[in-house]
Parts: C-alpha cells; structure tokens; sequence
C-alpha cells in the first residue's frame, strides 16, 4: 500500500504517529494524500461535531506591544505602526454589538501592554460576563504570571489562546529576540492548563527557517501536549519587519495540517484563520473543507482594524468582519456548513 495511506490509516485509527512518521507524511503531501487525509479528518469532524461550524467576535484590544518578535508587524521596534488602545467602555461597546449579532464568545487579543493589569482586565471580564449573559471569554494577550493567569479565570476567562509559535528551541530563538524564552512559553501554557482553562497553542506555516522536522514535532507537542484549540495560518510577512523578504507560507499546506491535526484530536476547536483566508480568497471555506470547525470574525471598532496588522494585506473586512455575519453563513451553507451561535465548548 502507498506509504501516506497508510500513515493517515495510523493515524486515524492510533491518533498517534511518531515524529519521523508526522515528517514523512508532511513529505508524502500529493494531491492524492491530500484527497485522502481530507476526507478522514471531515469525517472525524462530523463524527463529533456534525456540520457545524462556531464563530468567535474576535476583539483586538491594543497593538502596544512590549515584545519584539521578528515577524510580527506590531513588535515593538516598528516606529510605523500607530499605536492604539481600546478602553474598557469600548470593549464592553463590542462585545454588546457582537452579542446582538448573535456571537456567545469573545477573544479579547492584543499585545503584551502592561496598561491592562489584573484588576483592569477583570473588570472588563466581568462587566462582559454582566452584559452578554451565558457568553464565554477568551483571552489572547500573550505571557502573564501564575498569579495573573488566576485572577483572571476566577474573574470569569473561559478559555486562553497563546501559540506556541514553534515547539523547536533553536527555532523559537530565530524567530525572537533573546529576551524571550522557549521554556517560559511552554511554562504558560502548562499553567494554563493546571489552573482550568480551556487552552489552545498554534503555530504559523512557513515562517522563517522552518523545517519539516520543526512542523513534525510541532505536531507531535499538539498530540502531547492535547489542546482545547489550535490555531495555526501561513506565515505573512510584515513589510516593517525583518522577515519582510520572506515568502508566505502555502495554504495548501496549512490546509494538508490541519486535517492531520483534526485526525490527532477529532474533538479540537480548529479555526479557519484570518491568515488563511489573507493568502487565498477562499482560504476561509478551504480550511473548514479540510477539517477546521471555528471562524472568527473581527469585532474590533472599525477604526481601529487596520491599525492591528499582524502581516501585510491583513483582512478586516468583507467576510472576516463581524458585521457580514449573513454573507460568511451564506457562503458556509454553500458548502454543507451551518454557523451556529452558542458558546462552541469543546465536546469531550
Ligand atoms: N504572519 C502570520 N501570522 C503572524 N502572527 C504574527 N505575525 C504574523 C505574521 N507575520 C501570528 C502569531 C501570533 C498571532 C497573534 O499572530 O502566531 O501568535
């Protein structure tokens, strides 16, 4: 039998592979593996979840940020990017607005601004939770202390988002400055988890030096490590950054992983994300064709989305604002999919 079908077959029956395995099946990637694992991973997501898909009001609070990473457009060496942040009546403002459109989570993402302390932040969490009734919040704004992660469930946070970015050590150091750590990472997202989270990591797809080793064990720390969610999109480069040169990752490839990530975890939250759909105009339909189950539509004030560039060309509107919530359903059911509105927990 062909070696890529029977590593998906492995896969799909053990939700294991080693790395060697994971590597070899990145390397296997044809359009008839492609087809192949496609159509296991869509199957394992409708084992679980059925045809539908949940959505996220995804707030981005701030673009202050006091880490530098080099791929990031609002790392902060880049004197171009004009800095803003919301205030605690603004996101309250959104995430009302999202409730009436019928979102039951926000993402609050933003930068590591050290504006939004603990007692900041937990009164915005509960001025939500007081406002949005039966809604759940997810939190995005990067490393924190133990102590900060616990104020911040007890005042109601569901869920926290904070991409691994790479589970390769050498790796993570080029892609950041020294004065971040590979092994604190790792640390938060262990805290996460212990503390009662629903947790998700990720990484991005064709960064800088990037090898197919370097994917492999990411996902190999995915199976381990078993997040709620997982986030992961191409590589974009930033113009005003040092990556800038750098091609983008392949949507094709993204796509090829996430279904081998949903055959890792049929019950994972897995976003179509914003980069996907930035690198290929139905990179969004692609990504829940091939096994991802969450969108999430930008929410921020309008005057505010173009200031939160992460990546050149980043979409904020058409289908990715909160606003063409009908458009993105229409276009979902065209696909056999339903947006549905309510929390979207994990099924376990
Ligand atoms: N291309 C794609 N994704 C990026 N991110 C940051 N910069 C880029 C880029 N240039 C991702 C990182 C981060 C998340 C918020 O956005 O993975 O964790």
């Amino acid at each position: 039998m062909n070696e890529a079908i029977r590593l998906i077959n492995k896969l799909n029956t053990d939700r294991s592979l080693t790395q060697d395995e994971y590597a070899k099946l990145i390397e296997l990637r044809s359009p008839e593996s492609t087809s192949y694992i496609t159509e296991k991973a869509v199957a394992a997501r409708k084992s679980v979840y059925g045809n539908k898909v949940f959505i996220r009001g995804l707030i981005e609070i701030s673009n202050i940020c006091k880490n530098d990473c080099y791929y990031c457009g609002i790392r902060k060496s880049n004197k171009n990017c004009d800095r803003y942040r919301l205030t605690a009546d603004e996101i309250i403002e959104c995430c009302i607005e999202g409730y009436s459109l019928g979102f039951r989570t926000f993402v609050l993402q933003g930068g590591e601004d050290s504006h939004f302390s603990d007692d900041i932040l937990c009164d915005i969490i509960r001025r939500i939770k007081l406002n949005c009734h039966g809604c759940a919040v997810t939190l995005s704004l990067g490393e924190r202390n133990e102590e900060s992660y616990r104020n911040l469930f007890e005042a109601g946070a569901d869920r926290y988002l904070l991409r691994h970015e790479t589970a390769t050590e050498s790796h993570y150091q080029k892609l950041h400055p020294d004065s971040m750590s590979f092994k604190k990472r790792f640390e938060c997202l262990e805290t996460l988890k212990k503390i009662g989270y629903q947790v998700g990591c990720g990484f991005m797809v064709g960064s800088p030096f990037q090898t197919v080793y370097d994917i492999a064990r990411d996902l190999k720390f995915i199976e381990e490590f078993s997040p709620d969610m997982c986030g992961i999109g191409p590589f974009i480069p930033h113009k005003d950054t040092d990556f800038k040169d750098y091609p983008s990752g392949s949507a094709e490839l993204t796509c090829y992983l996430l279904s081998i990530i949903r055959l890792i975890k049929p019950n994972i939250l897995l976003p179509a994300t914003t980069a996907l759909g930035t690198v290929n105009s139905d990179g969004r339909e692609n990504g829940i064709l091939s096994g991802a189950n969450v969108i999430m539509p930008n929410l921020s004030p309008k005057s505010v989305r173009k200031k939160y560039m992460l990546y050149d060309n980043k979409l904020s509107d058409g289908d990715e604002s909160a606003q063409n919530l009908e458009n993105l359903k229409n276009k979902m059911q065209k696909i056999g999919y339903e947006i549905v509105t309510d929390r979207g927990d994990i099924s376990k």
